[in-house]
């Protein structure tokens, strides 16, 4: 592991913007403009990583705003990153945050969150690497203690016996015929205090404390208690207690804060939820507002006090969406909206476009189908011409309805698909090909009643 002041080298980094974005491929289906603008702040990242230490600080993330319909991929686009990204990647919607001093949640809790995430990864990555010396440690502990507890006198007291009853026992625990037994193990019951202290916005901040209050005192946050379970499970809380024992909390906590600050990403749902049609209203817009400008210095570079510490977010990445269907990204506060400088739009889908990511992604919808059904016993495939036809009537049904975009697919697939999914259980071994007759047979009803089509696509 890194030590917390040397900036860490997430794998994915290393990918070039062209391999970012042929990644990026694999799941979505065209939006080319949004996955190069991704794909060119991470890459700064990384960029960054290299720069002297002095100019290191002062460059700043660009942080980028996507726009487009809904349904055509931003935030499958964010989801692919997160997993490309291989930094602390948190997912927010911008409406469930409410303005400071307002009951709900304030917008520096999505920092919280972004480090109790990434306190969780690198506690993983660390657990992963010790798996095997804990899992030592629980059988040896296991031994002692099914030894411990047998009944007096049932094995012969010289070091020799022992050893052997030991060492047969270690034989009868691996090959797994004791896993059933039952033992009284002590277990350390985790969560926090039965006080719950509820949290009004701002007091968040109180809330942490207040667990920490509890969780220090003496008999409070640590009880134990004798629990009867099973050796298999017992091995299990033993090993989990033994991995614990060998990870420094102290330096995962190091780790992950310097993770954040060094190469977390925010994504930034639905901002254009909070934009205002026109400004200096009363009621929700008020407030609307408010979340806007709480947003600010956190986007700009700011210290968030969290239970781990003082967090900087002055290089955290910000990428926000929006459909700005109703609302426009100039209806955001001017302020805000000159912190997202990278702009890129998403198109709307079509009709070929809907073809390709019927059949394409790694998790292509058909594919997906396919797959459900194939655990019935039953193989279902569709013809070029079915893809065709599902992928026109989609498209249709968007223009004629209302667009939103690849989510026709799946209303379109699920009604196409209705009797064959019911009827599945009673027919196993059997062969069903969807052709594009059948398609049109199936869903013509449907398209050509606007209304039907309404309720059903
Ligand atoms: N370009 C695309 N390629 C592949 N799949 C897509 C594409 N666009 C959308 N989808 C699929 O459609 C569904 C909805 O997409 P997504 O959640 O990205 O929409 P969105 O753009 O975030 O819309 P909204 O503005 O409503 O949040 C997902 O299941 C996604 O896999
Ligand atoms: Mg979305």
């Amino acid at each position: 592991m890194a030590s917390p002041d040397e900036p860490v080298e997430p794998r994915a980094s290393m990918f070039t913007p062209r391999e970012i974005v042929s990644e990026l491929d694999r799941y979505v289906i065209g939006q080319d403009k949004a996955k190069r603008a991704v794909a060119v702040a991470l890459r700064n990242r990384w960029r960054r990583r290299r720069v002297a230490q002095e100019l290191r600080d002062e460059i700043a993330p660009k942080n980028i705003l996507m726009m487009g319909p809904t349904g055509v991929g931003k935030t499958e686009i964010a989801r692919r990153l997160a997993k490309l990204a291989q930094a602390p990647f948190l997912k927010v919607e911008a409406t469930k945050f409410t303005e400071v001093g307002y009951v709900g949640r304030d917008v520096d809790s999505m920092i919280r969150d972004l480090v109790e995430l990434a306190i969780r990864e690198v506690k993983g990555e660390l657990e992963q690497g010790v798996r095997h010396k804990a899992a030592e440690a629980a059988e040896e502990r296991m031994l002692a203690h099914l030894l411990k507890s047998r009944p007096r006198g049932s094995f012969e007291e010289s070091p020799a016996a022992d050893r052997e009853a030991r060492d047969a026992l270690r034989a009868r625990l691996r090959g797994g015929e004791l896993d059933g037994e039952p033992v009284e193990i002590e277990v350390q019951e985790r969560g926090g205090p039965a006080v719950e202290v509820f949290s009004a916005s701002g007091m968040e901040e109180l809330e942490f404390k207040f667990q920490d209050m509890f969780a220090n005192l003496p008999g409070v946050g640590q009880r134990k208690r004798q629990r009867k379970v099973k050796v298999k499970e017992a091995l299990r809380v033993f090993a989990d207690q033994e991995a614990g024992k060998l990870i420094d909390m102290e330096s995962v906590v190091g780790e992950a804060k310097s993770r954040v600050e060094q190469s977390g990403i925010v994504f930034l749902d639905e901002l254009d939820k909070v934009a205002v049609r026109e400004r200096g209203g009363h009621g929700p817009d008020v407030s609307r507002e408010g979340v806007q400008r709480d947003l600010l210095p956190l986007v700009e570079g700011t210290t968030v006090t969290t239970k781990h510490g003082p967090v900087h977010t002055d290089h955290i990445l910000f990428i926000a969406a929006g459909a700005f269907h109703v609302t426009r990204p100039s209806d955001l506060i001017p302020e805000l909206q000159g912190r997202f400088p990278i702009r890129v739009e998403l198109g709307p889908l079509g009709k070929d476009e809907f073809v390709r990511i019927l059949r394409e992604p790694q998790n292509a919808l058909l594919k997906q189908q396919t797959a459900l059904l194939a655990t019935e016993d039953v193989a279902l495939s569709f013809t070029d011409d079915a893809v065709d036809a599902i992928a026109e009537i989609a498209a249709d049904v968007n223009r004629r309805a209302e667009n939103i975009g690849a989510r026709r697919l799946h209303t379109v697939l699920e009604a196409l698909l209705e009797e064959v999914s019911f009827t599945a259980p009673e027919k196993p071994g059997s062969e069903v090909r969807i052709d594009g007759a059948e398609v049109r047979r199936r869903l013509a009803h449907l398209v050509q009643d606007v209304d039907l089509a309404r309720y059903i696509l």
